[in-house]
């Protein structure tokens, strides 16, 4: 394995009972903060899809930190996945159940036929934001050739629901 990221899940900091009393948050923010860690995190979202995508599909608001170090290092661009009433003209909308109530994001039509997309979010967690995401970009006739996330949350399921998914530490 590469040493370098080794280090960089070493940065991943672990913090009891946030946001509330017996939840362990994971805070990739020291990880984000150190330029050697954030290089081979980035390379190592990409590496599995080099070549196969035209364009990074972010995900508000802590997939944005990530997709647009990834759409550079690839040389790709990249089109916002927002949540609902922050674009100016969404062309597609999706709701999605979180664990209290719902939610609703939102995309352009900047998303475009036989566009080949890979979708980029910071954590997998129960999966019900990437099978959203992955809802609307069908709707806007997109192809999501991959979805690369940076960590991923083993206990609560998300890979049974989003499917097919590359995920760079896991806890
Ligand atoms: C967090 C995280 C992922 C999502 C994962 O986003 O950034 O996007 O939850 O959870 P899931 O797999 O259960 O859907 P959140 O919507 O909490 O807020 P953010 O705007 O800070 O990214
Ligand atoms: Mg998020």
């Amino acid at each position: 394995p590469d040493d370098r990221l080794i280090r960089a899940e070493g940065l991943i900091r672990s913090i009891p009972d946030y946001p509330e009393p017996g939840v362990l948050f994971r805070d990739i923010t020291p990880l984000l903060a150190d330029a050697d860690a954030l290089r081979a995190t980035i390379d190592a979202m990409i590496e599995p899809f080099a070549g196969t995508f035209d364009v990074v599909a972010g995900i508000e608001a802590r997939g944005f930190l990530l997709a647009g170090a990834v759409a550079i290092a690839a040389g790709v661009g990249l089109v916002p996945i927002r949540k609902a009433g922050k674009l100016p003209r969404p062309a597609a909308s999706v709701d999605y159940a979180l664990e209290y109530g719902t939610a609703t994001i939102e995309a352009h039509d900047d998303i475009r036929p036989g566009m080949r997309l890979l979708l980029v979010d910071d954590v997998l967690a129960t999966g019900g934001t990437l099978q959203a995401a992955h809802a609307l970009v069908a709707e806007l006739g997109g192809t999501v050739v991959g979805t690369s996330v940076l960590m991923e949350l083993d206990a609560l399921g998300g890979r049974a629901v989003v499917g097919d998914v590359h995920t760079v530490f896991g806890a």
